[in-house]
């Protein structure tokens, strides 16, 4: 199967389920590396707690909406469970846990991920973006009101994905037409196959110069 031209594979994706499985035995290993503290007594230690009991658990500092999270995880954790689970951010969603949905898109360093496949501690020191830092002061960001406007969604569970996805597809360059939009954003599946009002959205948005 070919990849659409807007796919940008991570720097630390896997070649194969088999070296994916090496990874996160090795995370754990090496997971002292990549935590030193960063902010040292500045971070504020807001999930130590939840962990205390958890003799496996190390300390991860991560960069979440333009605020450094002082965690304590199990080298384990995957950034999606990081989020919802330590931080109480539960826009991104849990839909297959295993890349094929995109419910869990969130932005790293710009870029679109699936949270569910990469571990906290791989995200170290990189400027992670949840749908709840999209918006700014309380008000929807213009592609969140352009996907009301334009029914781009009827359960609302893949909605947070598919915004997170849409703004880097817009902020990429690859929404100048509809079938580059349904390529660019094929990672993201809506059960109720809403796609004509994401792909309204999107144009709208786009149009809009977000
Ligand atoms: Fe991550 Fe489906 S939950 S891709």
């Amino acid at each position: 199967m070919s990849l659409p031209p807007c796919y940008q594979p991570p720097d630390d994706e896997p070649s194969d389920p088999s070296r994916r499985t090496f990874m996160i035995g090795s995370a754990a290993a090496t997971a002292g590396l990549f935590v030193a503290p960063l902010l040292g007594d500045a971070a504020v230690n807001e999930a130590a707690a939840k962990n205390a009991t958890d003799p496996n658990a190390i300390s991860v500092a991560l960069n979440v909406n333009s605020k450094v999270h002082q965690l304590s995880l199990d080298p384990r954790t995957t950034l999606l469970d990081a989020l919802r689970e330590h931080l109480d951010l539960n826009g991104a969603k849990k839909g297959c846990d295993q890349g094929a949905c995109g419910a869990c898109t969130v932005l790293v360093d710009g870029r679109r991920i699936n949270s569910c496949l990469t571990l906290a501690v791989m995200n170290v020191g990189k400027k992670i973006v949840t749908i709840e830092g999209l918006t700014a002061e309380g008000k929807l960001h213009p592609i969140q009101a352009a996907f009301i406007r334009n029914d781009g969604f009827q359960c609302g569970y893949c909605t947070s994905g598919q915004v997170c996805s849409a703004f880097a597809v817009i902020k990429e360059g690859h929404a100048h037409s509809d079938d580059e939009i349904r390529e660019c954003m094929s990672g993201n599946v809506c059960r109720w196959r809403c796609y004509i009002g994401i792909v309204q959205a999107i144009r709208e948005a786009r149009d809009a110069s977000i």
